[in-house]
């Protein structure tokens, strides 16, 4: 998986003074119980790996709203700024509304530090059972490269009752620069992939604005990348490919809404939301990009330390990746593919009686 690292240092010294310095926002509900995981993993890829990670935890979500009328601190983006990575658990709960949750906290972050790819594998993992007849890993190893930036999520629009009949309006903004830089970026990664193949989410057909501009950039990037195959589908039929025929899909681009719904769907797909891990990338690395489980914070299973804890462990992984330890990244998806390859402790969504606790454990001494 590509997180676009930097090549590594080649000598011992050189690697014994790394340091990578990381913002730690656990959030809400499991977000807290998976990020615990996830530390005690990366904690120790780091010792293995011979580098430091420092941390700091920042205790803003919604139980911080809740106390302070703020989801954030004020200064919270400026603060953020100074880190090398944000590792994200998630946020939401009851208590506060959605939109808070996403418009004053994750949004923001996404926004600022231009992380506009958000990078979503999707690959089934040996062991782990998949919901379709007769699939194995060998048929989904997909990865979504998701528009972050703009798009649906521009948070244009109004609510209005003038005339007496009560309407929203949602305006969505494509630009060609936005789409531009996120097909470059899905182009590329296709590239390095063995397969080469893109398929590009569209809805040209009912969305005669923004799509057809969207239809005609990828079309543009292509012909920098020669040698690989593009195909545009149109958003639905491109979700029921993803169930019908997932073999013949490699790196997948979309934007912001599109890219939402499917890799949803691919979580599901692989076996478990509990195990889709995300990042959003900066890849120009001006900011600190942020790494987090693509679930949200579950408040039906919050509390009882049952939540799985593979996706926040991956997300790490992409980020020690991010940050020029591939090695490291391997490492620790090598032993998350050994744990769910054996009939070790597993997470009731997988259909085991493991806690969260078990597994990271589990993956931490298989490093
Ligand atoms: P969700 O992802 O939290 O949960 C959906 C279903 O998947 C639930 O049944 C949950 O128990 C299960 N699930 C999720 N992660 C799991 C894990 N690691 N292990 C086992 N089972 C897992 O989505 P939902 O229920 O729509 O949203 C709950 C809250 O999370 C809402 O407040 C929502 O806004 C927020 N949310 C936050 C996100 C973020 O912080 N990036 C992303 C998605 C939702
Ligand atoms: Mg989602």
């Amino acid at each position: 998986m590509d997180g676009g690292g930097r090549p590594l240092p080649a000598t011992r010294h050189v690697s014994a003074a790394r340091r990578h310095r990381i913002a730690v926002i656990p959030g809400d509900g499991i977000g807290q119980e998976v990020i615990a995981a996830g530390l005690l993993v990366l904690e120790r890829a780091a010792q293995r790996g011979g580098f430091a990670l420092e941390m700091e935890t920042f205790p803003w979500g919604c139980g911080h709203y809740v106390r302070t009328g703020r989801m954030m601190d004020g200064d919270a983006l400026d603060r953020l700024r100074g880190f090398d990575a944000i590792y994200l658990g998630a946020v939401g709960d009851p208590a506060v509304p959605d939109d808070v949750a996403v418009w004053d906290l994750i949004l923001p972050i996404r926004k600022r530090f231009d992380q506009y790819v958000n990078l979503r594998p999707m690959r089934l993992l040996p062991g782990v059972p998949c919901p379709l007849a007769g699939r194995g890993p060998a048929d989904l190893d997909m990865v979504c490269v998701r528009e972050n930036s703009e798009g649906e999520y521009s948070g244009i629009g109004r609510r209005a009752a003038d005339g007496g009949e009560e309407r929203a309006e949602e305006t969505a903004v494509f630009t060609r620069r936005g789409i531009e830089r996120i097909a470059r970026y899905a182009f590329a990664l296709a590239a390095r992939r063995p397969r080469r193949l893109l398929a590009s989410a569209t809805k040209s057909n009912a969305l005669r604005h923004s799509m057809v501009l969207w239809d005609e950039v990828v079309a543009d990037v292509a012909a920098a990348f020669p040698e690989v195959t593009v195909r545009k589908y149109h958003v639905d039929a491109l979700a029921a490919r993803m169930v019908t025929h997932p073999e013949s899909l490699d790196v997948i681009v979309a934007s912001n809404l599109f890219g939402d719904i499917l890799t949803d769907l691919g979580a599901a797909l692989t076996g478990s939301l509990g195990l889709a891990p995300g990042a959003n990338i900066d890849p120009e690395r001006r900011h600190p990009s942020m790494f987090e489980p693509i679930h949200g914070s579950a408040p039906d299973i919050a509390g009882r330390g049952i939540a799985n804890p593979v996706a926040a462990i991956w997300a790490g992984a992409l980020m020690l990746e991010h940050l020029g330890e591939s090695a490291a990244h391997d490492r620790i998806v090598e032993a998350i593919t050994r744990v769910l390859g054996e009939p070790g402790p597993r997470t009731p969504d997988l259909g085991g009686h493991a806690t969260t606790a078990d597994v990271a454990r589990a993956i931490r001494d298989a490093l």
